[in-house]
């Protein structure tokens, strides 16, 4: 699996940590940046992540900025992304086996490093149910395309 990462100015650090973490556990991933602290704006990198999910040059993307909500909101523009901020376990594994989340959003400044990696690890590891879940986010898919 390929991971698709970024992040603002506000979410650097934890892009590193998290970086750190997929390497150590095998996972494949690419970064779209940003690469310092330096203040930038978090639409842009969330949509260089957004785009490589939809095109599926990777198949997963992880987005983080001081809330995660500025990249949520960012992301969820683009058509066929499912972007969802998680700052808990239980709403990372139901993003992804109720709402086939593409995109995990995560804030720095809200979440610790260690809760933080278990969120990225919960999420990674759950799979999509299916099913009448399946239903609903085909419903979602239909209002994209109104
Ligand atoms: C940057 O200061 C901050 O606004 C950004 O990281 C993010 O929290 C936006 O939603």
């Amino acid at each position: 699996m390929r991971i698709a990462i970024g992040s603002d100015h506000g979410g650097y650090n934890l892009k590193e940590e998290i970086k750190l973490f997929l390497r150590e556990n095998g996972y494949d991933f690419k970064d779209y940046g940003t690469f310092d602290t330096k203040s930038c704006d978090y639409p842009d990198n969330a949509f260089k992540v957004a785009q490589a999910v939809v095109t599926e040059e990777c198949d997963k993307g992880i987005i983080v900025c001081g809330t995660g909500i500025g990249v949520s909101i960012a992301a969820n523009k683009v058509s066929g992304i499912r972007a969802a901020l998680c700052s808990d376990t239980f709403s990372a594994r139901a993003a992804r086996e109720h709402n086939d989340a593409n995109i995990l959003t995560l804030g720095e400044r809200v979440v610790g490093k260690g809760l933080a990696l278990e969120i990225v690890r919960v999420w990674l590891t759950s799979s999509f149910l299916g099913g009448r879940h399946k239903k609903r986010v085909d419903k979602i898919t239909l209002l994209e395309q109104r």
